[in-house]
């Protein structure tokens, strides 16, 4: 049994500590189980999992690759059992194909690269007597979602000549989605996918636009644009403005088309999480994955309608394509010459200020108007880091997963790292973002004014510096720091019922491996945090899920380490020495039948 260590509830488990294990480790008392991998047949007809004769065709009926975003959803009327829904970001071909010429990629492996990106949607069945989740495969609702799978683009950029390409006149349906790193749900029981990363996929491009996001000039590295011109942008220049959206799924309805919410703006989409107004519209909160980017926030005009029946879940459906996209300005309250890039608090004891939501582009069903000069409002959707540039939104070091919290209403950023901070000819330390060569990340608390979701202005402080709390730069939001666990590189974050915020991390720059922790947000223990478990070698810790009875993490790209290969595999997790190593989720739960650190 476990000896419950004095903590805030919730967090009464003895902290794991920082390590180098090629294993997932847990709190001692708990126990966990491989939930699925990569490769785990999930659809009917799909073959057992054969790396050295991996297929597309095999790959379209599995699991994806590199799980990232997860979300566990109620079944109604199948008890014990619950439905989850992944994100499979991008692939790693070198760790998937033995042999692979990265310079001369092969159509197979190619299409099964397709075929292992895009969404996953799977039943899993509880164990009656502990945590344990098991795949139910070939149940009616696993479904696939790939790089090839037809999309609807949604709300005031669709249809644009912007969005036309010569395969879809209309500007209206794309193929596929590609790497979905973060996401969130809907009270109207839909996922959202942020597309991230989406720049990586094209090649060829050298307008201003795409300079902007990142899309490169030559060959992309996965060479894809040899298979399919779309990827080349000098010959289907519109293709990439197709990407970098929100994708709304639902996976209730096994035939539903995923749709690209173009209201919400398209930039490297970390996470898209809801809030709703008090009147029963949703707010939902997205961050730009990159050095010096923005975060914004969607309000809408639409209420939600309660229940179950087709003309509500159709009226939902629409919910994400009218309303107003804000990007988020802030400013310090303590004065400038206190903020030296230290990370040394200023005279006042707190980085923190005010802040406003500048208004973007506002949707409507007769049409959408932007509210930036020189732009219109399908650029402004279209082209949005642009339209943060002009209205001087705050320049932020790598916004990733962005959450209010269920109890308390606060909206917690994550800001992974930005080592570019202060280097010359980049933005220099600001009180939002206060470390020069900020190598740890840190965390915002965001409070909305009067605590309405749909406020224009806020209040903020930054929550968490992270780091080896050894450091006097760190902040754990004024908790000991000879109490708290050494953290760097904040990425996604989750809230578990007693409203506690759980961080999973992304490259810890410490030496030690990534991890999962909470830490208290409220009362006396606020900042209190404790790690709660570490992964494999060369994994970045995902999708975390904290239920009352089971936390649920994706460990991301195991074996990731520069030079490793499946010759040279850099790591032997989850199958052990002589397996190819695969990307899966893990269940965690207490031995003893209780719940998570009470
Ligand atoms: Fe895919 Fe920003 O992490
Ligand atoms: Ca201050
Ligand atoms: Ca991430
Ligand atoms: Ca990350």
């Amino acid at each position: 049994p476990v000896k419950p260590a004095k903590a805030a509830r919730g967090l009464r488990f003895d902290a794991v500590a920082p390590n180098t294990a090629d294993q997932v480790t847990v709190p001692g008392g708990y126990q966990q189980n491989v939930v699925i991998r990569w490769g785990d047949p999930i659809l009917r007809g799909a073959p057992a999992f054969d790396p050295e004769h991996q297929t597309a065709a095999a790959q379209a009926g599995q699991f994806g690759y590199n799980n990232d975003f997860l979300a566990l959803l109620p079944i109604p009327g199948e008890r014990n059992r619950q439905l989850l829904v992944a994100n499979h970001e991008y692939t790693d071909e070198v760790l998937m194909f033995r042999g692979y010429d990265a310079a001369n990629p092969t159509r197979e492996q190619v299409e099964v690269a397709w075929a292992a990106h895009g969404l996953g949607a799977v039943v899993v069945e509880e164990d009656r007597r502990s945590g344990k989740l098991t795949v139910v495969s070939r149940h009616h609702l696993n479904r696939r979602i790939t790089a090839t799978s037809e999309f609807l683009l949604t709300g005031p950029a669709a249809g644009s000549s912007l969005l036309k390409t010569s395969a879809d006149r209309t500007g209206r349906k794309v193929l596929g989605t590609l790497n979905n790193c973060s996401g969130g749900t809907t009270p109207w029981g839909t996922t959202l996918h942020g597309e991230e990363n989406f720049n990586q996929y094209f090649a060829n491009a050298g307008r201003d636009t795409d300079k902007r996001y990142g899309i490169g000039t030559g060959a992309s590295e996965r060479k894809w644009e040899r298979f399919d011109k779309r990827f080349d942008v000098a010959q289907e220049p519109n293709e990439s403005h197709r990407f970098g959206y929100v994708v709304e799924f639902d996976p209730y309805d096994p035939t539903s088309t995923p749709r690209k919410r173009t209201a919400l703006g398209r930039f490297k989409h970390e996470a898209a999480t809801v809030r709703m107004t008090s009147d029963g519209r949703p707010v939902v909160y997205t961050g730009d994955d990159e050095r010096f980017d923005y975060f914004y926030k969607f309000v809408g005009s639409k209420r939600m309608r309660h229940g179950n029946s087709r003309a509500a879940r159709e009226h939902n459906l629409t919910l994400l394509d009218e309303g107003t996209l804000y990007v988020a300005k802030l400013t310090g309250d303590s004065p400038a010459s206190e903020i030296d890039g230290s990370g040394t608090l200023p005279a006042d004891g707190e980085f923190d200020g005010s802040g406003t939501w500048i208004p973007l582009a506002t949707a409507t069903a007769r049409g959408a108007v932007s509210h930036v000069e020189g732009m219109t409002a399908e650029e402004v959707f279209v082209f949005t880091r642009l339209a943060g540039d002009k209205v001087g939104a705050t320049k932020m070091d790598r916004p990733e997963d962005i959450e209010p919290s269920p109890q308390s209403g606060k909206v917690y950023v994550a800001l992974t790292n930005n080592t570019n901070r202060g280097k010359t000819g980049s933005p220099v330390a600001d009180e939002a973002n206060p470390r020069t060569n900020n190598k740890h990340g840190h965390i915002l608390e965001l409070t909305e004014r009067r605590n309405h979701a749909d406020a224009t202005s806020f209040g903020w402080s930054v929550f968490l510096v992270a780091g080896d709390p050894a450091d006097p730069a760190t902040y754990f939001a004024g908790f000991p720091k000879d109490r708290v666990s050494p953290i760097s590189c904040p990425d996604n974050v989750a809230f578990d019922v007693h409203g506690n915020l759980w961080i999973s991390t992304d490259g810890n720059a410490l030496g030690t491996h990534d991890g999962l922790f909470g830490v208290a947000t409220k009362g006396d223990r606020r900042g209190e945090l404790k790690q709660f478990l570490t992964m494999p070698n060369g994994a970045e810790t995902c999708g975390p899920i904290v239920q009352e009875r089971r936390v649920l993490v994706a460990v991301q790209h195991p074996g990731e380490v520069d030079g490793a290969s499946v010759e040279q595999p850099a790591s032997a997790w989850p199958d052990g020495p002589g397996k190819i190593v695969r990307p899966a989720v893990v269940a965690v739960w207490r031995a003893d039948g209780c719940d998570i650190g009470v």
